[in-house]
């Protein structure tokens, strides 16, 4: 019979303790940190802002996933939410509204956060830029917020091959935004809720056929749409 030592027991549960902390932890995949590539993308998202509230004064640590308004995936550590809406947008007609992030156009750094599923940027200021096509090829958007955002100009049809979209809003309270051909909206074919709001609608050609080519269209949504035709 062998005979076992309280201290060699001990020993191996130590190293059976150990292993399944190891195999514990493998599968578990924490991952810490953000992509490099997608930080520096951030980062030069940042300099394009003029930033007067001092909102992203957490955008200089190493892992951007824990900056305001920056949600990445658990494992794989891609950038799938930013959210820089205005928190101030309650105060839009006051002299409290000073939270914005302001720009001469939005940055084409956002394309290399190529897993970005929710954007919103609403109650900032791109003073009366347009909003740019390249926002069309951010495939794996399904929330896009570009609610008084102060974009102006015809809202690009790229927008179209946003197949994923869920929620669009392109609701226009400052600037002018227009649509003059909507069969776009009929490429949605997930689209739950579509805010466009103050868009005007007087060039657009097509607006009938686009909504009658997309069955579910929610009413409250075609309502918003009413309300604004001119
Ligand atoms: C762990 O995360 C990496 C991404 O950094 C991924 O490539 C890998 O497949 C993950 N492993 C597991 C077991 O989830
Ligand atoms: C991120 O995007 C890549 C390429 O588009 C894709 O292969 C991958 O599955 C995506 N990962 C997540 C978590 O969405
Ligand atoms: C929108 O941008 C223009 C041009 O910069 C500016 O004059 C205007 O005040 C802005 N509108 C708002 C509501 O900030
Ligand atoms: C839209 O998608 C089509 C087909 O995937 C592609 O050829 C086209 O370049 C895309 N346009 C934009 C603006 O991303
Ligand atoms: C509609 O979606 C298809 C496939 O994603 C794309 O090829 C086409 O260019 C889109 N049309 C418009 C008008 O965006
Ligand atoms: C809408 O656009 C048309 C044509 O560009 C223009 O004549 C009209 O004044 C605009 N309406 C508003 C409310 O801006």
């Amino acid at each position: 019979m062998v005979k076992m030592s309280c201290a060699t027991i001990l020993h191996f549960m130590i190293i059976l303790l150990i292993m399944e902390l190891a195999i514990y932890c493998s599968g578990k995949n924490t991952t810490f940190g953000c992509i490099e590539r997608e930080r520096n993308a951030l980062l030069k998202l940042r300099a394009s802002f003029i930033d007067p509230s001092n909102r992203l004064s957490s955008w200089n640590t190493k892992d951007c996933c824990t900056w305001q308004g920056v949600a990445c995936h658990e494992t794989t550590r891609h950038v799938m939410t930013l959210d820089l809406k205005n928190a101030d947008y309650r105060y839009a007609f006051s002299e409290y509204f000073n939270g914005r992030l302001s720009s001469e156009e939005l940055d084409s750094s956002l394309l290399e956060l190529k897993n970005l599923s929710y954007l919103d940027l609403s109650w900032n200021n791109f003073q009366l830029s347009p909003i740019p096509p390249f926002l069309g090829s951010m495939k794996q958007l399904q929330y896009l917020n570009l609610c008084g955002a102060n974009f102006s100009g015809v809202v690009p049809y790229q927008l179209g091959n946003l197949s994923s979209l869920r929620v669009l809003d392109i609701n226009a309270w400052y600037g002018n935004l227009a649509i003059d051909n909507l069969m776009w909206v009929s490429n949605f074919s997930s689209l739950k809720q579509l805010d466009m709001s103050s868009v005007n609608l007087s060039q657009t050609k097509d607006l009938f056929q686009a909504f009658r080519l997309h069955s579910e269209f929610h009413w409250r949504s075609l309502l918003i749409v009413l309300v604004t035709f001119e």
